[in-house]
């Protein structure tokens, strides 16, 4: 693969945040070379490199409900050397849709011989295990893991955990496009291989994102990615004292961690994951508040931010759906120990104006699940892998 090479860098404390790469072209060729190399500002990322990279990467795929077509197509998609975790809370009761994944997973593994673990997310073996590891805060009040796709994608980290894997990374089930599943695990693999510290995360951002209504609109940003971004950028720029604009991938659904960075983040519930999870880096590692990591301090936090190629099609969910998800992003803001009182009034006005909260409410609180590094997960790891098998999809 082609891609341009990481100028631009801004450094907050130890972390080296980079601004957007694109991907030039998807194949590099065997022979080809670069002239002066990288004198062009593009690298070559080697078909050896990324394969490397994802022998050692999980793929972990949230799914609640969706279409069974949209889910095989994402699964064909993930390279082969990856292993697919699908972590599901899709309904079991009337219509078993929970097993037709499972089979329809299953028949994927068999053509291909290769190895995924499927779970659900209700499961209780996994909240007993939760219990046993000290991870009460995962559960809801039924004694199970909570909704949301956030502690949908810590049971997969556990799994990744448990299977040994050095890289995670995450995808929607609602994609359209086989092939953009594959690029973004390229380049979660090319982030990885240009990263200088272990704890290293990879964020996509969609070359367009077309809307249909009559024609194709190649659309660039969505109303809820260009809010989070402006407002996550406002509250960097208010703490280093210069306007930034590097931020550009606040709600990358799609993204990937090294494991001891995934360790060490906290994860907020439901859609505020995303958002939160650089909010937190940026409070531990910003160099503005103390960090207790100093290990993470030396080595450093390597954010990539990689364009694609492919343009991204995936399920619309609707405008009330688009709000919930803007006041999550929002609310991780608001509820920050770095965020000013300027900040504040920024995200409330945003609110207000979007007619989400009325003047004088504040944004709820969003619950915060804790890092894995608070919780033992050797002994989350233990419980579950007693009776592993039952989440291997072949025997
Ligand atoms: N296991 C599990 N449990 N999966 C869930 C749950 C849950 O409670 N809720 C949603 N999912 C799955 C969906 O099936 C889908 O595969 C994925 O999580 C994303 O959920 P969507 O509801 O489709 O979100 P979206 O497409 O509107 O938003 C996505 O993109 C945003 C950026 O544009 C999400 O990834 C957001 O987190 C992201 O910010």
């Amino acid at each position: 693969m082609f891609i341009e090479s990481p100028r631009y860098t801004e450094r907050f404390g130890s972390i080296r945040m980079n601004h957007v790469q694109r991907v030039v072209a998807l194949d590099s060729g065997r022979k080809s070379e670069l002239p002066l190399h990288g004198a062009m500002g593009v690298m070559k990322i080697e078909e050896e490199t990324i394969k490397h990279f994802e022998d050692r990467m999980a793929i972990v795929i949230p799914v609640k409900d969706e279409k069974l077509k949209l889910i095989e197509g994402v699964i064909s998609g993930v390279p082969h050397d990856c292993l697919v975790i699908v972590v599901s809370n899709s309904q079991i009761e009337k219509v078993d849709r929970f097993r037709m994944e499972g089979d329809a997973l299953n028949q994927l593994c068999r053509f291909t011989l290769r190895q995924a673990l499927i779970a659900h997310q209700k499961d209780p073996a996994i909240a007993e295990a939760a219990i046993e590891a000290g991870y009460n805060g995962l559960l809801g009040e039924d004694g199970l893991v909570r909704n949301g796709k956030s502690e949908a994608m810590i049971i997969g980290l556990l799994m990744a955990k448990a299977s040994g894997k050095e890289y995670v990374g995450f995808i929607d089930a609602d994609n359209y496009f086989p092939g953009a599943v594959l690029e973004y695990v390229r380049n979660y693999a090319a982030g990885f291989s240009l990263a200088q510290s272990s704890y290293s995360m990879v964020r996509i951002l969609w070359l367009y994102k077309p809307k249909i209504s009559g024609g194709v609109y190649f659309k660039k940003w969505g109303r809820v990615s260009e809010t989070t971004n402006k407002h996550l950028n406002h509250l960097i720029s208010s703490k280093i004292g210069f306007e930034t604009e590097v931020v550009k991938t606040g709600n990358a659904g799609e993204h990937a961690m090294s494991m001891k960075l995934a360790e060490i983040v906290p994860y907020a519930s439901g859609y505020a994951v995303e958002p939160q999870e650089l909010i937190s880096i940026f409070e531990n590692f910003g160099g503005i508040l103390s960090s207790r990591e100093r290990k993470v301090m030396e080595q450093g936090v390597d954010i990539f931010q990689i364009e694609t190629r492919n343009p991204h099609l995936h399920e619309e969910k609707g405008e009330e759906h688009l709000d919930e998800m803007l006041l999550s992003a929002m609310s991780t803001i608001y509820h920050s120990p770095l965020c000013g009182e300027e900040v504040k009034e920024a995200t409330l006005t945003e609110l207000v104006n979007r007619g989400i909260l009325k003047e004088g409410e504040e944004p709820p609180l969003v619950h915060i699940n804790a890092p894995l590094k608070e919780v033992d997960t050797k002994k989350f790891i233990k419980a579950i892998q007693d009776d592993f098998h039952r989440y291997q999809v072949l025997p």
